[in-house]
């Protein structure tokens, strides 16, 4: 089923992941025209995920002239790679959010998320989106490795947030439990890239620009500029590129980049009820960010739904770490899934990235030590859909000089060390132990000669670090292994093909092109090693045969 992306002209930048996705495999890309010259506009918006066309769609209803820029498709990056729940029963739990915000701010942010969806629904009716948009129940039970005393806390806190949420004895859908759980009304899914190809239809009847397939590579106060050398001179820049490119050092400090799987597995038509379902997350894996299971449905054919279930996150670059590398965790997911569900084949199976920040909301508006026109929206904390919207409202407001309630709140230069305390040491100080132990296994093995076909590693020459990735004609192929975002070493992902830094997130393709930041410029390609090694490894592996 994972068919080849049928690729319109001006859309033939690789998406974030190699795996094809539902979302992207139903719809035809979204491409425009590339930036061609020199233009002048209100505001530029760099990024064209959901976060970007909503930004876009916002500040143009208000009246602004905007100009949108992406270097991929619309949805190329994390929106195509989603799972596409609108929830305001939050990924981090209330109780938690209450020690660290109060009750007060707590419920703010419940009402922030519910209001989020409130504006997809209604811009879906106004706008007569055809999107799948279907408001459903969200059923969070307990992970066994989680206190049994968690879902009664969660409840507490949720009712004091203003959420509607109820207790119930039973989990409804899944063939085996062990307990309760909390039904959470109100929650919402939809098709993501259906409902942001209606946004740009729209942002562009009210005069808006968007052009795709034109990268950025330089960004200031007075506009951005991109590889081709053209500039869009702005009054405004928001930079909606999921991690900020424009923002090198003190935005990174702030959040850490995981790796999170999906399957879609065919169901019998109706055989489930249209709801989201997680679990409270495995505290085996992580105490303070335990990677958890969430799982919903969607129309496919006649006969079947597509039952899409994610999960088993880690930090990007460090799979290893935990013993499960990244190829291996469809298996994973796919084994829970057979337990709690009736799961035909598997037919879909693609990863992408999450931002987890220090404090479990994302950063929305100014960005910190820049000039006051330049914004940020980073931070999903896997909450990305409605997070982005959002953004969408609360930036609009900023560029117009109205005041936003949830200002604050986002506010991209808080920084909550004390009450977050743990977590973030532990991310912080775990992130760079993982980092270096792996650091010293890679310097042991240094073997070229082990490489395997389809396969990538790491090697030291001469005091240099190189990966080398191995292909199907058993071409080698050599980046410099030093990320080009602040030097730490990338790893490979056998999944993904990728290079993958464990410090920030950056990704880049076998033959060193940036796929994720905060990194934008691409790893050196060393055309030049091929030769020098090439004989010896294909040598060794006529031997081995
Ligand atoms: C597996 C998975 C499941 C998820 N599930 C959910 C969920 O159920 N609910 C939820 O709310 N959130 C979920 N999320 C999070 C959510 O999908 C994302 O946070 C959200 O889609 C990100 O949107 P964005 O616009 O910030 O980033 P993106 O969609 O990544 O958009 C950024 C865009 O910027 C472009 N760009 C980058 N650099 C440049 C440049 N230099 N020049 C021009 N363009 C550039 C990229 O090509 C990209 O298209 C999930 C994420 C993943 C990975
Ligand atoms: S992403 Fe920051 S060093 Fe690689």
């Amino acid at each position: 089923m994972e068919k080849e992306i049928h690729v319109h002209p001006g859309a033939e930048k690789i998406t974030a992941g190699s795996h094809n996705t539902f979302w992207i495999n139903s719809t035809e890309p979204l491409a425009y025209r590339k930036l061609e010259e020199n233009v002048e506009t209100d505001v530029v918006i760099v990024g064209g995920g959901i976060a970007g066309v909503s930004i876009a769609y916002c500040l143009a209803k208000s009246g602004k002239k905007i100009i949108l820029v992406e270097d991929g498709f619309i949805g190329s990056g994390e929106t195509g790679r989603t799972s596409a729940h609108l929830v305001s029963a939050l990924d981090d739990r209330y109780y938690e959010l209450e020690r660290m915000y109060g009750e007060e701010k707590t419920k703010l942010i419940a009402e922030s998320h519910k209001g989020a969806i409130d504006f997809i629904e209604r811009t879906v009716r106004t706008e007569h989106i055809d999107c799948d948009f279907e408001r459903v129940d969200g059923y969070l039970f307990l992970h066994q490795s989680d206190d049994i005393e968690s879902l009664p806390r969660e409840y507490e806190a949720a009712v004091k947030a203003g959420l509607e949420v109820e207790q119930l004895e039973r989990v409804p859908g899944l063939k085996d439990h062990y307990g309760p759980c909390l039904r959470f009304s109100n929650q919402a899914q939809f098709h993501p890239l259906k409902y942001m190809k209606a946004l740009c239809e729209s942002i562009q009847k009210m005069g808006g620009t968007i052009y795709t397939n034109s990268h950025v590579n330089k960004i200031d106060h007075t506009g951005v500029v991109t590889d081709a050398g053209f500039k869009v001179s702005a009054k405004h820049v928001v930079v909606a590129t999921n991690t900020p490119i424009n923002n090198m050092v003190v935005m990174h400090l702030k959040q850490y980049a995981y790796r999170s799987y999906v399957i879609g597995a065919k169901i019998k038509k109706g055989s489930l009820p249209a709801c989201l379902w997680w679990d409270t997350g495995d505290f085996s894996a992580n105490k303070d960010i335990p990677p958890y299971h969430f799982v919903r449905t969607q129309k496919l054919d006649a006969q079947h739904d597509l039952l899409i279930i994610g999960g088993e996150d880690h930090p990007t670059g460090l799979a290893d770490i935990e013993g499960r590398p990244e190829e291996e965790r469809y298996a994973l997911l796919e084994n829970w899934a057979k337990k709690y569900f009736d799961v035909d084949d598997v037919i879909y199976k693609w990863s992408g990235q999450i931002l987890e920040t220090m404090d479990s909301l994302a950063f929305i508006g100014r960005n910190p030590m820049d000039k006051n026109n330049v914004f940020i929206c980073t931070g999903d904390s896997g909450n990305g859909l409605t997070h982005a919207t959002i953004a969408g409202n609360l930036i609009t407001d900023l560029i117009n000089d109205k005041e936003n309630r949830f200002e604050d709140l986002y506010s991209p230069s808080r920084f909550k060390l004390f009450t977050t305390g743990n977590i973030f040491f532990r991310e912080l100080i775990g992130g760079f132990t993982n980092y270096f132990k792996t650091k010293k296994k890679d310097k042991n093995d240094n073997d070229l000669d082990t490489i395997k076909t389809n396969e990538g590693k790491t090697i030291e020459v001469e005091g240099k670090k190189y990966g080398v990735f191995c292909d199907e004609q058993q071409q080698l192929h050599f980046v410099g292994a030093d990320c080009t975002h602040l030097k730490c070493t990338v790893r490979w992902n056998n999944d993904e093909k990728s290079w993958d830094c464990p410090c920030h997130g950056s990704r880049f393709t076998y033959e060193g092109k940036v796929l994720n930041g905060p990194a934008v410029t691409d790893l050196p390609y060393h055309k030049e090693m091929r030769s020098d090694t090439e004989d010896k490894i294909l040598a060794n592996k006529t031997d081995k045969k």
